[in-house]
């Protein structure tokens, strides 16, 4: 097992790349804290955790509120007495262009998906530092390394995370704390199974998705799961400031 005896605390782990995540982290031997602002799908997941006899808990959290973050690593650590990696991957979308979005989607935006990451840095780099090092994997998007239309808000918010990940990756190295940006292209997660279904013509949305990834099909949650755990474990060892970009190759 790749992860054994380690702690992890993943951020919106209640569907999607999150949930994925955190059931493969348990698999391989991380005891898991699901953190999730939905405490029945962040439940949810503990329970599909335990039901494999992995060990894990849910702690409800608003990810963009300081004290909620900094009583989540409180918790985390009455639990399971450390901390060896943070996975910051909560998140939300907000669609449009710079014309069509207005203060409040900036505001909602920015709190969700950049403060959130600044904040799981803060309260998780001295309790890694504590272990003698750690790992924080940090939920970035193709948006945040190449133009997507449509996405301004979303755009400027993943662009800031590679930014923070890349310093924080600097400032820390000698630590031994790696930090890691991961960029998904389309992942199919309820939601966007959801968005595909009730869009007028399914096919033709589902197939416009999958057009965009040079290797023909949309991602799934697993891609990304298998991913974050590389960059977890120890056999990453020398991996830090970079991007995973788990994208078929829609960047290239
Ligand atoms: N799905 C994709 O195609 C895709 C592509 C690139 C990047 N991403 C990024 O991956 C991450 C996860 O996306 P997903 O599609 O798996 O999940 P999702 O969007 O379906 O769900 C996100 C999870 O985060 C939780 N969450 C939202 N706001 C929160 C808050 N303020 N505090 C705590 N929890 C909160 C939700 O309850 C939910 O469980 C996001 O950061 C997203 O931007 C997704």
């Amino acid at each position: 097992m790749r992860l054994n005896g380690k702690v992890a605390v993943i951020t919106g782990a209640g569907v999607g790349i999150g949930r994925e995540t955190a059931i493969l982290f348990a698999q391989e031997g991380a005891s898991v804290v699901v953190a999730d602002m939905n405490p029945a799908t962040g439940t949810e997941t503990v329970d599909l955790i335990k039901v494999e006899g992995g060990s894990a808990i849910f702690v409800k959290v608003d990810v963009s509120d300081e004290a909620q973050v900094k009583a989540l690593f409180e918790v985390a650590i009455s639990a399971y007495g450390k901390l060896n990696i943070l996975f910051n991957n909560a998140g939300i979308v907000k669609q449009g262009t710079v014309e069509q979005s207005d203060v409040a989607d900036w505001n909602a935006q920015i709190a969700t998906t950049l403060t959130s990451v600044f904040l799981g840095c803060k309260y998780a780099i001295p309790l890694l530092r504590a272990q003698g090092g750690g790992v924080i994997l940090n939920m970035a998007s193709v948006a945040g390394i190449m133009g997507v239309a449509n996405r301004a808000v979303y755009s400027a918010a993943k662009g800031g995370v590679v930014g923070l990940t890349r310093a924080v990756a600097l400032d820390h190295a000698a630590e031994k704390i790696r930090a890691v940006y991961i960029c998904p292209a389309t992942i199919e997660t309820p939601s966007l199974t959801d968005r595909i279904n009730s869009s007028p013509d399914p096919v033709a949305a589902r197939a416009a998705f999958e057009a965009r990834q040079p290797i023909g099909r949309l991602g799934k949650p697993s891609d990304i799961a298998y991913a974050a755990l590389y960059a977890a474990s120890d056999e990453a060892g020398f991996l830090t400031g970079c991007s995973l970009t788990v994208d078929g190759g829609m960047s290239v």
